[in-house]
């Protein structure tokens, strides 16, 4: 198994007590998608759309790395092929947690992004609608995260790692979101083995060959153990 890719979804972080999206208690329970997660909804309101992203930066901020974020962290480190994760989410826990190649394909909520001239910064704790861009000084600032109809980061490596693929793991996701929900069958039709890491089934399941259901800080971390103890 030389080249791992791992696709982690808001599941992952679930234990560190940021909130999932689709759960009965999820994001998308509290908020509509359409106000808060589209580029015509921050035209629309960009006070309500930043009040949204400020409130979920501050909870991050507070947030810690769990037992799954560690643990993939060690398999980067000791797995003696390439590991690279690719995650939905906008937190920086795996980041925090220690592992270095990491795709943000939804941006990051600690990012800021002009779209005027693109320019990116560290966000602040707190974005404005009147928070002047550092490079251009125009009022078109934004949190740097991916919108529905907005087209993911980092495809062009994305791609070509799941052609590569030996083994493709995804972690905590429910399988509803494109294109992130395809990599399964994507990577399983190009020959790499399939495992997904789930607390439940999710949408996608039947695109995998190996399902393992629970926490993702107990099954996590018992998988890479797994996964190292095979390459000895
Ligand atoms: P979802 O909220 O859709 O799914 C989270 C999944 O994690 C569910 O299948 C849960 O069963 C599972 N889960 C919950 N707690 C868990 C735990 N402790 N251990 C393991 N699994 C657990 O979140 P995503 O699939 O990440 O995009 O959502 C994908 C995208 O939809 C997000 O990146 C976001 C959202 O709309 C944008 O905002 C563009």
């Amino acid at each position: 198994m030389e080249k791992i890719v791992i696709l982690t979804g808001a599941g992952i972080s679930a234990e560190s007590g940021l909130g999932t999206f689709r759960d009965e208690e999820g994001l998308w329970a509290q908020h509509a998608i359409d106000d808060v997660a589209t580029p015509d909804g921050f035209e629309r309101n960009p006070l309500l759309v930043h009040g949204f992203y400020n409130a979920r930066r501050a909870q991050a901020a507070k947030a810690k790395p769990n037992a799954a974020h560690k643990a993939l962290a060690r398999l980067e480190q000791e797995h003696r092929g390439e590991v690279l994760i690719i995650t939905q989410n906008v937190d920086s826990l795996h980041e925090a947690g220690g592992s270095r190649n990491v795709i943000h394909m939804h941006g990051r909520l600690n990012g800021a992004l002009c779209h005027a001239c693109e320019h990116r910064w560290e966000a602040p704790l707190e974005m404005t609608p009147t928070d002047q861009c550092p490079a251009c000084y125009e009022t078109t600032t934004r949190p740097d995260v991916v919108w529905f109809g907005e087209i993911p980061y980092g495809m062009h490596a994305i791609d070509p790692a799941l052609a590569a693929a030996d083994l493709f793991a995804a972690i905590g996701t429910s399988g509803n979101v494109f294109p992130a929900a395809a990599y399964g069958q994507h990577a399983r039709r190009l020959g790499a083995h399939t495992v997904e890491l789930n607390l439940e089934p999710s949408a996608a399941s039947r695109d995998f060959k190996e399902l393992r259901h629970g926490p993702a800080s107990e099954i996590v971390p018992e998988w890479v153990e797994e996964l190292l103890r095979d390459q000895t």
